[in-house]
């Protein structure tokens, strides 16, 4: 699988899951976009790849959170490389656990802004060079909290399942012009995001990290947490050729968690 002349934006480029991903998608030929907050950690990704692959690739700051901050950012990417992305990854989110009782309208909003309206903005910003070119993909990491439910992710588990709803009502209105739109719904991969999440377990359990982190890897009947190239390894191939003939699906990588 090839993406020699494909540009892909990567949102949450800087790290995790989404640094996985542009290297993956950077190994197999393509340009790449990393947005971000985190000016470090998006360019030290982009100068890592180029380094490696010989790619082009641009670090673009941005929140995603913010309808501005995503026109700045397409802009300076049609300025540096002549054209808008062929590739979008709405890979860019943030969770934070809580009762239900105990969450506020504060950060509801955090979660629907950042997970559901990012990628909203970001796809709705690519779309229409799509189109034109008649080539396109559009790829959301969801989560399987967008397929079941979950106790203290009420917020992070509806803007996932309104990520799935976005991706198969899209997916229909622009599979006739070369565009597939798909989902990935990682179960717990081993990013920061975890490590941020065992901390939280440790402080409000008393259990020792190691507890923590055996407990999430029993959710899985892998027992393991998957690794972020086993997520970037699906996104190659919803980003390829070879992938073109599947659309508007909802694809978990979680060894076994969710069946459907
Ligand atoms: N790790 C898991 O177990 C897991 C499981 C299922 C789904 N996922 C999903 O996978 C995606 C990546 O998660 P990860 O585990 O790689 O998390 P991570 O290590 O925390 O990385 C998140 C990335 O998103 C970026 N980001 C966050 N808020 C942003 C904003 N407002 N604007 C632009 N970028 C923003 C972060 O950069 P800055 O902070 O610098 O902006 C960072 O690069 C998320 O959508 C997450 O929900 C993760």
């Amino acid at each position: 699988m090839r993406l020699e002349n494909r540009l892909a934006l990567i949102t949450g480029g800087g790290r995790g899951i989404g640094r996985a991903i542009a290297f993956t998608f950077a190994r197999h030929g393509a340009s790449v976009a990393a947005a971000a907050r985190t000016r470090k950690q998006i360019e030290q990704v982009t100068r890592e790849i180029s380094d490696q692959f010989g790619v082009e690739s641009l670090p673009v700051e941005c929140d995603v959170g913010h309808a501005e901050s995503v026109n700045n950012a397409f802009e300076r990417m049609r300025a540096h490389f002549g054209r808008g992305p062929d590739i979008v990854v709405n890979n860019a989110g943030i969770v934070e656990t809580e009762l239900f009782v105990k969450s506020d309208e504060r950060m509801w909003e955090r979660h629907l802004n950042v997970n559901l309206g990012g990628t909203f903005r970001c796809t709705r910003a690519a779309l229409p060079e799509m189109i034109e070119r008649r080539w396109g993909r559009v790829i959301n990491i969801a989560s399987i909290a967008g397929k079941t439910g979950a106790p203290y992710v009420s917020a992070y588990a509806a803007s996932k399942h309104g990520v799935l709803g976005l991706t198969r009502s899209l997916a229909l209105e622009v599979a006739a012009v070369g565009i597939t739109v798909n989902a990935i719904c990682p179960g717990y991969v081993d990013t920061e995001m975890i490590s941020r999440g065992i901390e939280k377990i440790v402080a409000k359990t008393g259990k020792s990290a190691d507890e923590a982190l055996e407990a999430l890897k029993r959710m899985s009947p892998q027992n393991r947490l998957v690794a972020a190239e086993e997520v970037a390894a699906l996104a190659l191939l919803l980003a390829s050729e070879e992938g073109r003939g599947i659309n508007g699906q909802a694809i978990n990588v979680d060894g076994g968690t969710v069946l459907f």
